[in-house]
């Protein structure tokens, strides 16, 4: 199957990304990044803010924290019992749509698929809403993604004309994601959810309604895609190489640990990171050891770049798990898809816990063949996402 790691989307973006008038500096390099978020002078930037809102996902300082501490509780390892049941329950219901999809040989789409999963993960860890497993709300969220990023990109460059058929566009898209939380706001969510952690920040006056409302929308953004596309990433991976394939397959119908497995996850995020850049800006003229930088200087840190690092990657470019087998010495930072220092991903447990248990379950039952012998390369938006939809059908290899 025609199928390559790189991406001419996302690095012609690293190439050509400019500032919106502040100097600009890109960072591949791991003590750079490492420099940066560990500086508490090296703050988010406002653009994606000013788009998305007031969320934990994109502020900083003294606001972030108080968010930080409100929210943690629900992604912390003593409450998995609660994390563990709305995962297997997600899965159990992506199980009966593979089944069905088995049975008819119909094709599915590998990426709406999971984002139909991880959706209703969300809808039912952090808002307590029980979703069909067959919802059609990923529509909503992947075009609120695609007009974020449009906007984003858009706000660079000013110098042109109002592109106002696209601002009508992404106006409509950003009003039916608008209406999705306003149903979120309504309902009622038990002790120990997320949103249940906010309205009582709401109600002890620490947060107001419109910043729980950002952060609903903050987590549609940073826990849906960011898992989703992770995990048709892997199928495609595994797809292109048969070998890793068959020993992942082996290992999981073993029954025991899966260390292969969760290679071929690292590897995954290592190629196709779902967050492939963050941002950040210097807020005070600070010395960050490599270099001195003036205050405004922006920094835009490759995670894509980081992990193709020659210096710190042998053949970077080939899909080759067992870099994440046995003993690793590399530098922290040469691997980070969940980022680090303060903002180190929130999620990062409960998403690599909802990666690997579902691709346990999909690879103990089932074999899915690419269905078209499209070019797949991987396209730039707020994550990386495959350039076109993947078909697959699903050829049941083990009983239920
Ligand atoms: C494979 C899946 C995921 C990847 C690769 C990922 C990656 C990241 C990265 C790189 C950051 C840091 C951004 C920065 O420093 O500016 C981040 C932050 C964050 N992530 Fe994730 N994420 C994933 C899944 C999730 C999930 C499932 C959730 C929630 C349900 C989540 C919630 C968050 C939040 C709230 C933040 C902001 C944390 C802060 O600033 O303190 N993420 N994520």
């Amino acid at each position: 199957m025609p199928f390559t790691t790189q991406s001419p989307a996302c690095e012609a973006y690293f190439e050509t990304r400019d500032s919106t008038g502040d100097p600009l500096v890109k960072i591949r390099d791991p003590d750079q990044v490492q420099a940066i978020l560990h500086s508490k002078h090296a703050v988010r930037p406002a653009l994606m803010r000013n788009i998305a809102g007031q969320s934990m996902v994109w502020i900083d300082g003294p606001d972030w924290l108080i968010r930080r501490k409100m929210t943690q509780g629900s992604f912390q390892l003593h409450n998995e019992g609660r994390q563990r049941k709305a995962i297997n329950w997600v899965i159990s219901g992506l199980m009966n749509r593979l089944d069905q999809a088995s049975r008819t040989g119909e094709p599915c789409f590998l990426v709406d698929e999971f984002l139909r999963m991880t959706t209703r993960f969300l809808y039912r860890f952090a808002f307590d809403i029980a979703l069909p497993a067959d919802h059609e709300k990923a529509p909503v969220v992947s075009a609120f993604f695609a007009a974020i990023f449009e906007l984003s990109y858009s706000m660079l460059d000013m110098s042109g004309p109002l592109d106002i058929a696209m601002h009508k566009r992404l106006k409509q898209t950003i009003t039916n994601m608008e209406s999705e939380i306003e149903l979120i706001m309504q309902s009622d969510p038990a002790a120990g959810t997320l949103l249940h952690a906010l309205r009582v920040g709401r109600e002890s006056g620490e947060i107001d309604d419109s910043q729980v409302r950002d952060e609903v929308r903050g987590l549609f953004i940073a826990g849906t895609e960011t898992t989703s596309l992770t995990l048709a990433w892997a199928f495609l991976l595994l797809g292109a190489h048969p070998t890793w394939r068959e020993r992942v397959e082996k290992e999981v119908a073993a029954g025991g640990p899966t260390p292969e497995l969760e290679a071929v996850l690292n590897e995954t995020l290592r190629l196709f990171p779902a967050v492939p850049f963050m941002t950040r800006m210097i807020e005070a003229p600070t010395d960050l050891g490599f270099e001195k930088f003036d205050q405004r200087t922006e920094f835009l840190i490759s995670v894509y770049h980081t992990h193709r690092n020659q210096a710190h990657w042998r053949d970077p470019h080939t899909f080759d798990p067992s870099r994440f087998l046995g003993e690793q010495k590399r530098h922290r930072y040469a691997w980070l898809p969940f980022g680090g220092g303060r903002h180190l991903c929130i999620g990062q447990r409960v998403a690599r816990m909802e990666a690997l248990d579902a691709m346990r379950a999909i690879i103990r039952q089932f074999r899915l063949h690419r269905a078209d012998d499209r070019d797949t390369t991987a396209l730039m938006g707020i994550t990386l996402m495959p350039s076109h939809p993947i078909a697959v059908t699903v050829e049941r290899i083990a009983p239920a």
